[in-house]
Order: C-alpha cells, then structure tokens, then sequence
C-alpha cells in the first residue's frame, strides 16, 4: 500500500486504504466520542483557509481539538495574512515551517494551489503534512472521503461490489467535491448518472479516466428518467463564485436568477422524490442554496444533515472521518508501514 503523507487528490486512496480509514471512523464514533485523544498534544496545526467555509473548517478544528492538539486558525488568509501584502503561497508556506507547526490544512481558491504547497513542503520541511480542504475548482479530497464513508455505512457490500448507481447531480464543471467522489466512485466501479446542464461536463481527464476504467455511465439534463434505479444521490450547487461571485455578494444580481433556474432542473421537487427509490440515500457537501428544500429533510432518505438527534448525519460522519484521518497521519509507524 501506497504511503500517504500529504493528502492532495483523491487520486491518492484505493478502496483497501479508504477501508481503513473507514473503520478507524467507526472505532471512533463507537469508542471515543466526545472523548479527548491524546494523540495530538503538543502538536500545532495551522488551519489557512483563503475560502469560507462552516462544516470543512468546523469539523478538522473540532478533530484537532478532540485529539488533543492546538489548532491555529486563519480565516480569509487572502486578508489577513501576509498574502493581502503581496506574499507567495510558498512564502506563506515555508513561513508556517520555519514557525514549527505539525501539520497544514489548506483551502485556497487556486486550482494546484494545494500541491504547490506540498512540494514547498517536501523540499523546505518534508515531515510537515499538508492537507487540501479544498482548491479552487479542483479537488476537495476530504469531501470525497466523508461522502464516500457515508455511502460505504448505508450500503458497505454494494459499494464493494460494485452494484451501485450513483447520481451526481449539479455543477458539474466547477464542483471540486464531485471531482474528487468521482475520481474514489471509479475504484469502486460505481455505475454513474451524470445530470447537469448540456456543456457543464467533468473536466476532460476525469471523463478519460472513466472511459479508460470503462466506467458505465450516462451524461444527461432529465433528473427524473434514471431516478427509480439510483442508490445514491449526490447534489451540489452552481459553483457562482467560480462564475465570478458568492452568491450572496450579488443579492438580486445575475447569479440569483442563474441559482433559481439551476435549483428548478437541479433540485428536488416533490415530482422527483416521488420516483426514488425507497432505500435511497440523499447527499449533499452543502452549503445548500435552495437545490434542496428545507421540508425533504424530514424524508429518512435525506442523511446530509441529522434528521433528529443522533440520526444518520454527513456532515457528522465528516468529524469522525477527519479524525480517523489525522490519526493516520498522525500515527507515524503506522503511515510509515503504509496504513
Ligand atoms: N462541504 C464543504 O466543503 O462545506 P464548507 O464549504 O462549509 O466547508
């Protein structure tokens, strides 16, 4: 098995490693909930987030914390960090070095930004870890493996057998979550329905990739047809700040009439819930912008979000996970002998 240090691209874990991972997530939820580790004391972890985030941030800032570590917390680095100033990312990083943290976590609005970082790593302080919690429009590695986790809980056997089919529903063009679920979906030979607008696409290499691992899956805009035999779905929403803006920066602008139209085609409607099948499961990274209406979240299937106190929850199996992933890091015989 492949020895992860740096996690950068979901291109870095085979099903036997997510499995792994998957079952420290368990031992966790089932033994130490709430509980402190001590695995990360003593251990400084610098979180510089160039984008906002709530649950990405919440989650390894909470995981740093249970495990007994320091989280060091820079939010909007692009201002309030030296980066405002004209400072390279690699100065930023080599920085962050030479003050002696353990570890990186990163969400930066470039593209490859994440992997620069990494390689100033390897070649300034090759024992600090650095982890992508997002870059730009191109990968959210750590999304993927809490999506994929949540799917492996609800339906282990079919997962690892290939029998499922997966929508992805969405941008998907600018959505780094979906580029990196796609990238694991593929190592399970999850057949896939691709449903998005005619000419928002998979980047090319993802596309060939499919083709190469002779992926079944079909590309359409009807988010109804292939519904009575999709397993799991998973929502996004129209990435605007990839199309120039946050949402909410332009209140009644373009981008809203843009959201609208997208959550009409894109989004759940009673119609659609209608024909999923009974033991589907619903996902969404979230945040969610109107794609899924507050009165689905009553519906059993819909496990973004805990239905009610200690209910199925994505965005919880996110902690787990996120822990179950610094102890890996963290563990360094263990990451040594190859997890
Ligand atoms: N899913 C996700 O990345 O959410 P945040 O942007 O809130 O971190």
């Amino acid at each position: 098995m492949a020895k992860i240090k740096h996690i950068i691209s979901a291109d870095q874990f085979d099903p036997l490693v997510l499995e792994k991972i998957f079952e420290e997530a368990e031992k966790i939820r089932k033994t130490e909930e709430g509980s402190l580790d001590t695995l990360l004391e003593n251990k400084s972890i610098a979180l510089l987030f160039w984008e906002p985030s709530t649950r990405t941030f919440l989650s390894f800032y909470n995981a740093i914390l249970k495990l007994g570590g320091l989280p060091i917390p820079i939010l909007n680095a692009g201002k309030f960090s030296s980066a405002i100033k004209g400072e390279s990312l690699k100065d930023t990083i080599r920085s962050a070095a030479d003050l002696k943290v353990d570890g990186i976590i990163m969400r930066h609005n470039q593209e490859g930004s994440a992997k620069i970082a990494s390689d100033t790593m390897d070649r300034y302080a090759p024992k600090i870890p650095v982890i992508n919690a997002g870059d730009g429009k191109g990968e959210h590695p750590t999304q993927m493996l809490l999506d994929i986790y949540t799917i492996w809980r609800a339906k282990k056997e079919e997962l690892k057998e290939g029998k499922l089919t997966g929508a992805l529903v969405g941008d998907l063009q600018d959505s780094r979550v979906l580029h990196s679920d796609v990238k694991a979906l593929i190592k399970y030979k999850t057949r896939l329905i691709l449903i998005s607008e005619k000419g928002n696409n998979l980047p090319k290499e993802i596309l060939e990739e499919m083709e190469r691992k002779k992926i079944d899956y079909i590309k359409t805009d009807d988010i109804k047809k292939f519904a009575p035999g999709i397993d799991f779905w998973i929502f996004t929403r129209l990435q605007t700040e990839r199309r120039g803006a946050y949402l909410m920066e332009r209140k009644e602008g373009i981008h809203t009439q843009l959201q609208r139209k997208f959550n009409q085609r894109f989004g759940i409607t009673e119609s659609l819930i209608s024909k999923m099948k009974n033991d589907a499961i619903i996902l969404h990274p979230l945040p969610r912008v109107g794609e899924i209406p507050e009165w689905v979240d009553k519906d059993e299937r819909a496990i973004y979000l805990a239905r009610k106190e200690n209910a199925e929850s994505q965005v919880t199996n996110g902690l787990y996970l996120r822990m179950a992933l610094l102890k890996m890091i963290f563990r360094k015989t263990k990451t040594q002998a190859g997890w």
